[in-house]
């Protein structure tokens, strides 16, 4: 049985009050044990807020992104051994605006992950295709392709140390939901791509995921939760997809 669980991605978006005001307000809401696993993943800055809020709760933090390197001369850089050192249990690789915004490859979101799950932590590896890709009928390719980057890297075992949110890039922030048929096809692939590790890999959706479509996605068998953006920034919307989990 795989645990089901939900991860918030607030992107770049709030402040010291608004980030209290919503780690606060989950801490009151998602009290106790619960089957689903929950995570919030804040910008950089509220990520030690966030652990202090979240102190005694059963909600997770996880970080959006990490440098490839070890330390030293990169200027802006966060690396993997300062997360852990904060408490980090998981962290975001891959997500699809790195990949389009800040021209990542799979070669780097291979390193990312690899240097992630060295420090212990959990890498969460997101892919998607875009629009144009879907409509070319290459989405399982491209699927197919930026998981294999990092099988290439890590090793099947190694990936499965990890989780991967399947985000579909044309249903990001754009109110577009994959139906939970064409979200549970892709799912489907990536466990056969997986192979022998298949069956143990947690697999996240995301992209647009809202209250009213958390259900029915969570109801097919290969989708394991959800990895969720906009909808994150609200605690009622979040704690309602995370109920939808259990
Ligand atoms: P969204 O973002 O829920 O706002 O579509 C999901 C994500 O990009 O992780």
């Amino acid at each position: 049985m795989r645990r089901k669980i939900v991860m918030g991605n607030w992107k770049m978006n709030s402040n010291s009050e608004s980030a209290e005001a919503l780690l606060k307000g989950l801490a009151e809401q998602w009290t106790g044990v619960h089957q689903a696993e929950v995570a919030v993943c804040p910008p950089y800055p509220y990520i030690a807020l966030a652990k202090s809020v979240l102190e005694n709760t059963n909600i997770g933090v996880g970080a959006q992104d990490v440098s490839q390197h070890e330390a030293g001369a990169y200027t802006g850089e966060i690396a993997a051994d300062m997360l852990a050192d904060i408490g980090c249990q998981y962290v975001l690789v891959g997500h699809s605006e790195r990949r389009d915004y800040h021209k990542e490859s799979s070669e780097l979101v291979a390193k990312k992950f690899a240097a992630v799950s060295a420090k212990g932590m959990i890498p969460v590896l997101c892919v998607g295709e875009t629009l144009e890709e879907r409509e070319a009928g290459k989405t399982f390719d491209v699927i197919g392709s930026q998981l294999m980057k990092v099988v290439d890297h890590c090793g099947l075992a190694g990936v499965a140390k990890g989780m991967i949110a399947y985000e579909p890039v044309w249903a990001i922030g754009t109110g577009k939901t994959a139906t939970p048929e064409m979200a549970q096809d892709v799912h489907s692939y990536i466990r056969e791509v997986m192979g022998p590790e298949g069956d143990q890999i947690r697999i996240m959706y995301g992209g647009s995921v809202k209250p009213e479509s958390a259900e029915g996605l969570f109801s097919q068998k290969d989708i394991d939760g959800a990895l969720v953006g906009g909808a994150s920034l609200s605690v009622e919307d979040f704690v309602a997809i995370c109920r939808a989990a259990e």
